[in-house]
């Protein structure tokens, strides 16, 4: 039976919204985490690999939080470690209650030639499921979820419902229970609310959710970085400091130099507010942070650059934008072939297939395709490998 007993009150634990991410910066370590309402039920997740009858346990911890006039359900966290390369593992929550099972598959040891695909998406909300629907469909079928940002759109119900983030965890767990999404924050994550009291910026998205930020040295879980397969992903905070001297500035500053192309040749980076956007729409938002960061993104060839905001699509060319000193009036975007590919894809879409070492297949579907029908596609070029000119090459 599941279920326990308290003061003689029969109390039903359900475990849901799970949800799974990458816990370390290797790809060995994956966090789960879950909510359970009413009571706290177990902490415990069991795992085990396929084909093996060696069942294993982790503990992890659990906490509430109060916004406004909600109180969540117990949210859970918990760390699996030194689990190992390309296997397939099971894992349970609700041990002892009512227990659920899922699946992951660990991405395979960092490196040059190890295949691998990613989904991109972001801004997803909970109006309709067709990205995510179009996304499982894919016959390419992707194995992570790089998620650039803006999660439930709570914020933009009264008092910031937070029962809108408990509707989302819901309507993801499909996909987030099974398969690693690689959290973005985004403006609708802030939730700061002072005319409501509540005046701890992303105080919902700290509780829910986990990224492995310490594992990269980084002091917040906002901006951090992971590999994964062939890629080195860092992940930035458009809505934290990031000017000279603050916390987020310096790690960045850091990291670069730690970044082995012959270890993951793709670099890619991900962001919430789009540097080179043409749509009127949150027009010039993220130039501030192009401002003080481009240098270091060509200096250092990375690939490709994920954001989202604009709930449209967009593709640039290899461009960059920097040498404008004051006196010189020199700013506009000029071909630089050691610049990225900037895409922005606030309304969904993915980045298939890393089949060598020297290109990526990157596809992007439209909502109102089906996912047979390309909407743009692009073959990218490593930076370090094979920097040729792939900027207009859009037919391939
Ligand atoms: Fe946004």
């Amino acid at each position: 039976m599941h279920g326990r007993q308290e003061t003689g009150v029969f109390i039903w634990v359900f475990n849901e919204k799970v949800h799974i991410t990458q816990g370390d910066l290797e790809g060995k370590a994956v966090i789960v985490s879950w909510v359970t309402q009413k009571a706290r039920g177990s902490n415990t997740v069991l795992y085990w690999k396929e084909h093996s009858c060696e069942m294993l346990k982790a503990h992890g911890k659990s906490k509430t939080y109060k916004f406004y006039n909600y109180t969540s359900g117990h949210i859970h966290h918990c760390t699996i470690k030194n689990l190992e390369y390309d296997t397939k593992y099971y894992y349970m929550v609700g041990v002892g209650q009512t227990e659920r099972k899922f699946w992951f598959l660990t991405p395979p040891k960092p490196g040059p030639d190890v295949p691998y695909t990613f989904g991109v998406n972001g801004d997803l909300g909970q109006s309709f499921d067709l990205t995510l629907t179009h996304y499982e469909n894919n016959p390419l079928k992707g194995q992570t979820i790089l998620f650039v940002g803006d999660f439930s759109y709570a914020d933009t119900y009264p008092n910031h419902d937070n029962n809108r983030w408990d509707t989302w965890g819901r309507f993801v767990e499909r996909s987030t229970a099974y398969q690693p999404w690689i959290w973005t924050v985004g403006n609708h994550e802030l939730d700061f609310a002072p005319q409501i009291g509540e005046t701890k910026p992303f105080k919902p998205f700290k509780h829910r959710y986990c990224t492995p930020h310490r594992s990269s040295g980084s002091t917040e879980p906002f901006w951090y970085s992971i590999k994964r397969g062939p890629a080195y992903i860092i992940v930035l905070a458009s809505y934290s400091a990031y000017c000279k001297y603050t916390p987020q500035y310096m790690w960045l500053e850091q990291e670069f130099p730690k970044v082995n192309r012959t270890e993951t040749p793709w670099l890619i980076v991900l962001m919430h507010s789009p540097w080179y956007n043409s749509y009127d729409y949150h027009y010039m938002e993220g130039e501030t942070m192009r401002v003080m960061y481009e240098p270091w993104f060509v200096k250092n060839k990375v690939d490709a650059v994920f954001a989202g905001h604009v709930h449209g699509y967009e593709r640039s060319e290899r461009i960059s934008n920097f040498a404008y000193n004051v006196v010189n009036g020199i700013c506009r975007p000029v071909k630089d072939l050691s610049a990225p590919v900037y895409i922005t894809i606030g309304d969904g879409g993915n980045l298939e297939g890393l089949s060598t070492m020297t290109h990526a297949y990157y596809g992007w579907h439209r909502n109102q395709d089906g996912y047979a029908v390309d909407g743009d596609t692009m073959w990218l070029f490593n930076r370090i490998w094979n920097p040729i000119d792939d900027s207009s090459d859009d037919d391939s």
